[in-house]
């Protein structure tokens, strides 16, 4: 079994997507250890993200990112990791396919409503980032 840390992004919570996004990840078998809902502050995202920091895109990824409540969550499954990419689809929605989450909820390349790790390494980070051992069950 493999953990992945998911978040339902400001973008598809505001616009009420949450309830369907969750109906998806349990159809498609994925365990939920761990949620909460969040509303980050910059520095927040800004420090989940640091990879990103010299990025042009920084700035608007971290403004978005704290612009309202997001829903973040321990997804565990085998070979979670890759499976909830697949279903999230593509970074930019345009290209994501048909069916997947990005496809049906993102709006642009910034906003495109879920994330989800993409390594083991990250995973484990990022899953450290938002949660205690003692809040996975
Ligand atoms: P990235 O880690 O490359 O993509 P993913 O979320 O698919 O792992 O980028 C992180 C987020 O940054 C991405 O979900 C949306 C945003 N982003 C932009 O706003 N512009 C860009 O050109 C890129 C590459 C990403």
């Amino acid at each position: 079994m493999e953990r992945t840390l998911a978040i339902i992004k400001p973008d598809a919570f505001a616009a009420g997507h949450a309830g369907h996004i969750l109906a998806r990840i349990y159809e498609e078998d994925f365990q939920v250890v761990g949620l909460k809902k969040l509303h980050l502050s910059e520095q927040q995202a800004a420090g989940f993200y640091h990879v990103h920091a010299d990025k042009p895109f920084f700035d608007d990824l971290k403004g978005f990112m704290s612009s309202g409540p997001c829903i973040v969550m321990v997804l565990e499954a085998e070979a979670a990791i890759r499976r909830w990419r697949d279903l999230m689809g593509a970074t930019n929605p345009t290209t994501a396919p048909a069916g997947t989450l990005r496809n049906q909820f993102g709006t642009s390349l910034g906003r495109n409503a879920v994330h989800g790790s993409d390594a083991p390494e990250t995973a484990l980070f990022e899953v450290g980032y938002f949660f205690s051992g003692m809040e996975l069950l």
